[in-house]
C-alpha cells in the first residue's frame, strides 16, 4: 500500500519507518529542509532506540523516502497521515496552525479521493473543522474524508510500542475509510495480534486526551501520596507496590518523582483541560494534577536549598537533561525549571546526560557540559538526579563519595535506596522516602 506521512519527527518518523518495514511504501513529507536533507543523507536527526535500522534498511530497499514537498505526498499516496506538531499556544491551548495548513495544502494539490487520517494530538472535533477547512480551498468537488488515529508511542520505546501496540484505535465514519485503515494496519494485527478498535472519530480523538490526562493523574496521585509519607513515616516504593499488585490499578505510572514533563503529557493536559471548559465542563479534577505537578518540582528545589542552605556560588552537579530515559527530547524536561532556576541563585552548573547535551546546549551554550557522571559530580557540593538513566545504576557510590565536595545527594527519581545511601556515608533526600542524614 503507499502511504505519505506529513511531518517527520519523534511520531511522523517512528509512524513511516515501521509502516514501511511491514511492507508499504511510504513518504515521508516535512517542511524542514535540513531534516530532509539529513534524512536523505541517511543521517537520524532524533535518538530513538532501534530507528535508524530501520530507516537505513526500509530508505535502502526504496520503500521509504523524504521529500519538502507536500504536493508531492499529496499525489503519493490515498492515505494521508497528519503527524505536524500540535505545541501549545500562546494561552496553553493545543496550536492547531499546522493540521490546519496541512488540509490546506492537500486540499490544494488533490486531484482524487483522500483520506486524511489525524495522528498527531488534537482536540476533540478537530475532524470537523479539518472538513470545513478543506471544503473551503479544494478547487472542485473532489472527494475526501478524515479519520482519528491517535499515537500511543512512548518516547525511547516507540519502535516497540508501533510493533505490539496495546490496541489501535480508529476513529472512522465510512466503509471506504474502515477498510483503508485496516489495510494499513493489518499487518501489526496479525503479528502482534492487538485489539482492533473502530469507534466514531470524536470518540478516538477524545481517547487520546483521556488517556495521557488518566496517566498523568496516576503520576501526580502517587506524588500527592509521596508528600504524605514523608509526613509521616511511610515508604512511598511500598505504598505504591502494595497498591500496584491491586489488578484494578495496576503498577505502571506509579513511580514518584519530580513530575511528568515531555511533548505530551504537560501540553496535552493542559489541551484538555481548556477544550472542556469550552464545551461547558469544568475540569477541576484535571487542574489539580496540573498544580501537583508542578508543586513537586518547586518541593524537590525547596530539599535542595534545605540541604545547602545557601545555593550561592554552590556547585551542582544536574544529572539527567532529557524528560525521561531513552530519549534525547528534552521539550518540558524538569532540567529546563531547575537550570535556569539555579542559575538565577548565582549557583555553579555542571551538566549530565548521555544523549540529550546537543539539545540542551541550543538554549544554554555556555554551560559546563561533561563527559561522565563521575566528572560531572568532581567537585560538586551537591547532586541532583533529575532522569532516572540506567547508567546511574552502574555508579561506583565510594568513587562518587571521593570525587564530592560534599556528599549530597537529592534524588527525583529514587534511583538510590536509602539504605545503600547510607551504607555509603551519603546525605541523600529523594522523594517520599526517609531522609539519610549520616
Ligand atoms: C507529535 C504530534 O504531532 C503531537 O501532536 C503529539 O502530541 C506528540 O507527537 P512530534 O512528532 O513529537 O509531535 O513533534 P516534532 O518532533 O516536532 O515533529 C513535527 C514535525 O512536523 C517536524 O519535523 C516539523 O518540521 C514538521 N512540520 C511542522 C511540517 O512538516 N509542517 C508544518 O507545517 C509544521
Ligand atoms: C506519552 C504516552 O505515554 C504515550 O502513550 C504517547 O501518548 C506520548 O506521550 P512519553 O511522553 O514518551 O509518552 O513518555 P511516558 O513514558 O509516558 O512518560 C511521560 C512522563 O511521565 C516522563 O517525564 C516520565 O518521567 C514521567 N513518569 C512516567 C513518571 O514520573 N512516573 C511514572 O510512573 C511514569
Amino acid at each position: 500500500m503507499k502511504i505519505t506521512i506529513v511531518g517527520t519527527g519523534y511520531v511522523g518518523l517512528v509512524t513511516g519507518a515501521t509502516f514501511a518495514e511491514i511492507g508499504h511504501h511510504v513518504l515521508c513529507v516535512d517542511n524542514n529542509a535540513d531534516k530532509i536533507r539529513q534524512l536523505n543523507d541517511l543521517e537520524i536527526p532524533i535518538y530513538e532506540d532501534g530507528l535508524e535500522e530501520l530507516v537505513v534498511r526500509n530508505f535502502n530497499n526504496g520503500r521509504l523516502k523524504f521529500s519538502t514537498s507536500i504536493k508531492e505526498g499529496t499525489k503519493f499516496a490515498e492515505v494521508i497521515f497528519i503527524a505536524v506538531g500540535t505545541p501549545p499556544g500562546y494561552r496553553g491551548e493545543a496550536n492547531m496552525s499546522y493540521v490546519e495548513k496541512v488540509g490546506r495544502e492537500v486540499a490544494n494539490n488533490m486531484s482524487s479521493y483522500r483520506l486524511l487520517v489525524e495522528k498527531s494530538t488534537v482536540i476533540v472535533r478537530t475532524s470537523e473543522q479539518l472538513a470545513g477547512t478543506m471544503s473551503k480551498y479544494l478547487k472542485s468537488d473532489i472527494p475526501f474524508e478524515i479519520a482519528s488515529n491517535p499515537e500511543f508511542l512512548r518516547e525511547g520505546a516507540a519502535i516497540h510500542d508501533a510493533f505490539n501496540p496495546d490496541r489501535i484505535v480508529v476513529g472512522v465514519e465510512s466503509e471506504k475509510a474502515a477498510k483503508l485503515l485496516r489495510e494499513v494496519y493489518e499487518p501489526i494485527i496479525s503479528r502482534s495480534g492487538c485489539e482492533y478498535l473502530e469507534m466514531n472519530i470524536a470518540s478516538a480523538e477524545l481517547t487520546k486526551h483521556a488517556c495521557n490526562s488518566f496517566l498523568a493523574m496516576k503520576i501526580s496521585f502517587i506524588n500527592a501520596v509521596s508528600r504524605i509519607c514523608e509526613l509521616t513515616g511511610a515508604n512511598i516504593d511500598q505504598v505504591a507496590h502494595g497498591m500496584g499488585l491491586d489488578k484494578r490499578i495496576g503498577p505502571s505510572f506509579l513511580k514518584a518523582g519530580v513530575g511528568y514533563g515531555g511533548s505530551c503529557f504537560p501540553k496535552d493536559v493542559d489541551a484538555f483541560v481548556r477544550m472542556s471548559i469550552e464545551h461547558g465542563y469544568n475540569l477541576d479534577l484535571i487542574k489539580e494534577v496540573q498544580r501537583i505537578n508542578i508543586d513537586q518540582r518547586e518541593h524537590l528545589m525547596r530539599k535542595l536549598q534545605k540541604e545547602l542552605w545557601v545555593v550561592e556560588e554552590k556547585t551542582i552537579a544536574v544529572i539527567g537533561l532529557a524528560f525521561k530515559p531513552g530519549t534525547d527530547d528534552i521539550r518540558e524536561a524538569p532540567a529546563l525549571y531547575f537550570v535556569p532556576e539555579l542559575l538565577s541563585r548565582q549557583a555553579i552548573l555542571r551538566l549530565w546526560d548521555p544523549v540529550a547535551t546537543n539539545n540542551f546546549r541550543r538554549t544554554y551554550p555556555n554551560l559546563n557540559y561533561c563527559d561522565s557522571i563521575i566528572d560531572c559530580a568532581t567537585g560538586a557540593d551537591a547532586m541532583l538526579v533529575l532522569t532516572d538513566w540506567p547508567e546511574i545504576q552502574g555508579l561506583d557510590l565510594a568513587q562518587l563519595k571521593t570525587v564530592m565536595k560534599c556528599p549530597i545527594v537529592i534524588d527525583g527519581r529514587n534511583v538510590f535506596s536509602p539504605a545503600q545511601m547510607k551504607r555509603h556515608g551519603f546525605i541523600y533526600d529523594s522523594i517520599g522516602r526517609p531522609t539519610v542524614k549520616n
